[in-house]
């Protein structure tokens, strides 16, 4: 089946077949980022613009250095140093941008279905690069990947996501990739955060760490998004840890073979100790490598290339 999208907006509306495509496809990409030439021409003469409208460092460098390592030309524009504040729309702001002869932008915006809404309205490919507490495909994306590398087939397998599930974008964009792969998903957290219409999702829902815990071959952690949060979901953050942290006690509940994973940023000490954060059984600086393949195979595919011919690219 060939790839057919020039968006990448959510993962809810990829197949599973689309999926593995683009995990393919990076699994290609990332054979030639271990080279000594590390650079395709395979996007020569594109230009591509991260339009980043909230801050942002893993998603924003990995797009920067895909786009680079395809040989697209890359210019980044963040809100502070751009018109928007100013009062410019995200209308105009995008509108300009085309004008300007870009050839696809990727967006990182604080309101949900701003992708979808630019997609409508340009003529260039749109790639959602997270959009307020609705989706972070890329970010989806590169989490499966990273559990396909380190378990192979993820169905059947037990993945807990365990945190501010209400407000994260993560948390949504893997929950519809791990549904998709047949993967047995539970999310874990106090019920402000974590509230049982979930279970719509096709996920299990759990207040109690410890059964969530028992037997998990994968725990991603996520953090208080307070950025998002109007008002307060917990008593305090030091009550939440108390709680939900994940230290060493708790992780000794899971698979012995289990790997740990967070999107990042990280609140050490919050959300997951420092000696599990950088342990033996965490993969999250693998998670931002695999960003890059991830984000390549996205941005060659979505400017027409295909899976089967990323072989042919130099
Ligand atoms: N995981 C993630 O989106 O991190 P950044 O906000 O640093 O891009």
């Amino acid at each position: 089946m060939p790839w057919t999208r020039r968006h990448l907006l959510t993962l809810e509306e990829l197949s599973l077949a689309e999926i593995d495509q683009i995990h393919a496809t990076a699994t290609a990409f990332k054979k030639i980022l271990q080279r000594n030439v590390k650079k395709v021409p395979a996007l020569r003469g594109k230009t591509i613009v991260n339009l980043f409208l909230e801050p942002s460092t893993r998603t924003r460098m990995a797009f920067d250095m895909a786009a680079k390592r395809l040989s697209a030309d890359v210019i980044s524009l963040d809100g502070a140093s751009s018109s928007t504040t100013k009062g410019e729309t995200l209308r105009d702001t995008a509108q300009n941008i085309q004008a300007l002869n870009a050839d696809m932008i990727v967006l990182r915006h604080a309101a949900s279905g701003s992708p979808l809404y630019l997609s409508r309205i340009l003529d260039i490919p749109v790639i959602n690069a997270g959009d307020g507490a609705h989706e972070h495909p890329t970010q989806g994306l590169l989490d499966t990947f990273t559990m396909r590398e380190r378990l192979g087939n993820m169905k059947g397998r037990k993945v807990v996501i365990l945190g501010d599930i209400l407000f994260s974008r993560v948390a949504r964009s893997n929950i519809h990739a791990l549904a998709k792969m047949g993967a047995a998903v539970t999310l874990c957290g106090p019920s402000t955060l974590v509230p049982d219409w979930f279970t719509a999702m096709g996920v299990k829902v759990s207040h109690d760490l410890k059964s969530a815990l028992e037997d998990a071959e994968v725990v991603m952690l996520l953090r208080i998004q307070h950025e998002r949060q109007s008002n307060g979901h917990f008593p305090s953050l030091g009550e939440y840890t108390s709680m939900f942290g994940l230290n060493k006690t708790r992780a000794s509940w899971l698979n012995p073979k289990a790997i740990i994973m967070h999107p990042g940023p990280i609140n050490r000490g919050v959300e997951i100790d420092s000696e599990l954060a950088d342990g033996e059984r965490s993969v999250i600086l693998e998670q931002v490598t695999n960003g890059i393949a991830v984000r390549m195979a996205v941005l060659y595919l979505c400017f027409g290339g295909q899976p089967e011919s990323v072989v042919t690219v130099d």
